[in-house]
């Protein structure tokens, strides 16, 4: 068993220091639980950065992949497997028979693969135009796409086409838009730029404008998806049906996968040889997917996410007259965001000491993303917990 001490040391001694840390070792996970090193018991209300819709270590996500890791753990993309064929006719069904998916193993590849695809779609039209404040992804394509210097700065040249333009402002669209455009790229709730909601008449009217000058519509769903707004996905809300969207995240209960599924009319415009991905669709990931799909809808998950995101919602709300540090509540479903006068660190750390792990994004956003099996007790102490720490500070 290695010491603490020993395990902090290997962090700094041996891995690249890309990530800001807190000091948790975690070890174990049921639900809604985690458990540290001390055998510490925590509230996840930010389960796996919005992997954990299903919170942590589902009896059938792991049952699933214990069972495939026994036959069969991976096999290439130039032969045939029974679980990837299974998860793509499920997720036909998840989207009422409209598209068809490539598969690879995150967000930003989703997102890559969305951006490889309007390239051939347009044929000599490559622009694409994104969001302020959105965010796509690593990658230097996804990065190019994503709304945000900071993420940006220092690893220039960025791949070329891409222009940013306000968040919910047709106009700046409109301008935006020229005869090298191909496609429009949102996130219909930004997760890391503050939770901020998309209007529905600037949709719908974006969704208009992309039919009329034939641009692609690119829903990012890798935060949003998998039933965290309280729908299978957030495109539902807004009664419009993008030509692609992009999956990563929820979608493998904790296991890496990403997915791009675009309207099954154009689908194969990437046939064999254009785009690949080695580990992407792999048995094992499939079957685990597949479980999460099944259990949303067998445990009724987009209801309780609907209700209890309501519930939570209305805590949060009974904060904001309490505690004038509170600017804003708002959020979809089970994605919600808590928006402070200032920035949000130190209640993070706060309540991580009483037990409850959160988020803050954006600076001065606090993110709350709770499992979508979340139980009513659950949330009231995690909203216990968090008047307790604004009680204080
Ligand atoms: C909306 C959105 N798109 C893309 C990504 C990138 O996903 P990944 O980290 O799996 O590459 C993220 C990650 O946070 C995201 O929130």
């Amino acid at each position: 068993m290695m010491k603490l001490r020993e395990i902090f040391e290997a962090y700094d001694n041996h891995i690249v220091p890309t990530y800001t840390k807190q000091p948790l070792i975690f070890v174990k996970g049921k639900g809604s639980y985690l458990w540290d090193i001390h055998n510490r018991r925590y509230l996840d209300f930010f389960p796996g950065w919005g992997v954990g819709n299903l919170g942590h270590c589902h009896p059938k996500v792991m049952s699933a992949v214990r069972d495939q890791i026994s036959k069969l753990i991976f096999i290439p993309n130039n032969f045939y497997h029974i679980p990837q064929a299974k998860l793509a006719r499920e997720l036909d069904f998840w989207t009422s028979s409209r598209f068809k998916v490539f598969f690879c193993n995150s967000g930003t590849e989703a997102n890559e693969a969305a951006i490889k695809f309007s390239r051939r779609f347009g044929k000599g039209r490559y622009e694409i135009i994104s969001f302020s404040n959105s965010f796509h992804g690593r990658t230097l394509a996804s990065l190019a796409a994503t709304g945000q210097e900071k993420y940006k700065s220092g690893f220039e040249p960025l791949p070329l086409g891409f222009k940013t333009v306000a968040f919910n402002n047709l106009e700046e669209v409109k301008a935006a838009v020229n005869d090298k455009t191909v496609a429009v790229m949102l996130e219909l709730v930004q997760g890391e730029g503050g939770v901020n909601l998309a209007q529905k008449d600037f949709v719908l009217a974006l969704h208009k404008l992309c039919e009329e000058k034939k641009l692609l519509f690119i829903i990012d769903e890798v935060q949003t998806g998998i039933g965290r707004t309280g729908r299978r996905f957030a495109y539902e809300h807004y009664g419009i049906i993008p030509h692609i969207i992009t999956l990563a995240k929820a979608l493998g209960g904790g296991l890496p996968i990403g997915a791009m599924l675009v309207r099954r009319d154009i689908a194969d415009i990437l046939g064999p040889g254009t785009h690949a991905s080695t580990f992407g669709g792999g048995p094992v990931i499939c079957k685990a997917a597949l479980a999460v799909l099944t259990v949303i809808q067998k445990e009724k998950l987009l209801k309780n996410t609907q209700d209890l995101g309501e519930y939570l919602k209305g805590c949060l709300l009974k904060l904001k007259e309490k505690y004038p540090l509170i600017k804003e509540v708002r959020g979809l479903g089970l994605m919600i965001g808590v928006e402070l006068n200032k920035n949000c660190n130190f209640i993070v750390d706060e309540c991580i000491k009483r037990g409850l792990l959160i988020n803050c994004t954006h600076e001065n956003v606090l993110r709350v993303m709770p499992a979508l099996n979340i139980t009513k007790k659950q949330i009231d102490q995690a909203v216990s917990i968090l008047d307790e720490v604004l009680f204080t500070v």
